[in-house]
């Protein structure tokens, strides 16, 4: 059993939800994002259903569980809970903070605080399960010092009926628990840009525009593989800011800053930290051809690596024939490198060799 105790931890106080939070339990329940994130709640929520969670409270920390009312100045800013640890000593946190309390690291402190205090008290093994598209929740995890073990395809049913991938995350007593700092940041302000495009990321806005660029003929003559059907583009529009977040790649979109089109896709994927090396990947549509674009887009994203991560060597692969593509990598400062004989397989089974292009850190 847990103890009854109250948790003190950085500036939160962490204690017994009480009558006292019914109003502030109902508005936090009541808000979009809590609903779209925490999809088994009541929505809309009413002050019954937050009086019924009063006594759900009560019967998980019979049951083994904690249930905390995360304050911070004597002020309801969220909630924290632990399920009751399994016979293997396992226990599954889970949280939610109030609207008028997100992104200053309220929640991030209190999982931090409750873990060590489940840790205190004979938990193994503390885990979070986020939905993929939870970015403020996947990095919750990573500054509360939990690690990433891998993404579940399919977990759950949400509301829709569409089934939703969950990442799980776990920290261990003997983990340093200090907080993840992100291999590949966020852009400072959301996007880069230098006047004539802009690199945003992308995500299921660009869904149509993307699978549009990807049938396109010639972008698919240089892609290897089958062309991806409109759903498998719809997944991975989806899992886009995990990627970027766990440090596995950035999926951009390139648009025209004048009006705001999308024009291109750009990637930068293949990332080994070890080697502080990583490749980058791009199509253009037709439409925005033959305005250096691309050489812009490529140019801006590989100063933002060198700036941004520790990144030394930036690679791209071409085909040997694919000369508008090399004209890019020329103009954006990349250098030919070697050739890599026989590296891309086409579709009617040939292959053919690659030049590989270098970008190094400095130059
Ligand atoms: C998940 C939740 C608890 C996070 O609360 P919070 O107070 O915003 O958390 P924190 O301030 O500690 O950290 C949030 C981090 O996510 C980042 N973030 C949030 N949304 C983001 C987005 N769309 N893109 C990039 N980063 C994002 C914030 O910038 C912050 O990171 P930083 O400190 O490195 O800047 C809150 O969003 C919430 O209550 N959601 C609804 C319930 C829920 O999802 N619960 C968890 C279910 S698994």
């Amino acid at each position: 059993m847990l103890p009854r105790e109250v948790i003190s931890t950085g500036p939160l106080i962490l204690r017994k939800p009480s009558q006292s939070d019914v109003e502030a339990i109902t508005r936090t329940c009541d808000d979009p994002v809590t609903a779209r994130f925490l999809f088994s709640l009541p929505s809309p929520y009413t002050r019954a259903d937050a009086m019924e969670y009063l006594r759900a409270a009560e019967t998980r920390w019979l049951d083994g569980g904690a249930e905390f009312t995360i304050t911070e100045n004597g002020r309801y800013v969220g909630a924290i809970g632990a399920r009751p640890p399994d016979r293997w000593g396992v226990s599954e946190i889970g949280y939610l903070a109030a609207p008028w309390a997100r992104g200053k690291g309220v929640v991030s402190t209190a999982a931090r605080g409750l873990t060590d205090w489940l840790f205190d008290h004979g938990v193994q093994r503390a885990e979070i399960s986020a939905e993929v598209e939870n970015i403020a929740s996947l990095r919750v995890a990573g500054k509360a010092g939990f690690r990433e073990e891998g993404r579940r395809r399919e977990a759950r049913t949400l509301p829709d009926g569409r089934r939703a991938d969950f990442v799980t995350f776990a920290r261990l007593p003997r983990d340093s628990g200090e907080a993840a700092e992100p291999y590949l940041p966020f852009f400072d302000g959301g996007e880069l840009g230098d006047g004539v495009v802009r690199l945003t990321p992308i995500g299921l806005d660009d869904l149509g525009d993307y699978h549009r660029m990807m049938l396109e003929p010639t972008v698919q003559a240089y892609g290897i593989g089958p062309a991806s059907t409109y759903e498998e583009d719809e997944r991975r529009c989806r899992l886009t800011g995990w990627w970027w977040l766990s440090g596995q790649r950035v999926e951009l979109a390139i648009r025209d800053a004048a009006t705001g089109a999308f024009a291109g896709h750009l990637q930068l994927t293949q990332v080994v930290p070890v080697l502080g090396q990583a490749m980058i990947g791009y199509s253009l549509l037709p439409e925005f051809r033959g305005r250096g674009l691309m050489s812009r887009a490529v140019r801006l994203l590989t100063d933002w690596a060198f700036a941004a991560t520790p990144l030394h060597r930036i690679v791209a692969g071409t085909e040997v024939g694919n000369l508008p593509s090399q004209r890019v990598l020329q103009r954006a400062g990349f250098s030919r490198e070697s050739i890599q004989r026989e590296m891309l397989p086409k579709a009617d089974g040939s292959r053919v060799d690659e030049v590989t292009w270098l970008r190094l850190r400095g130059s």
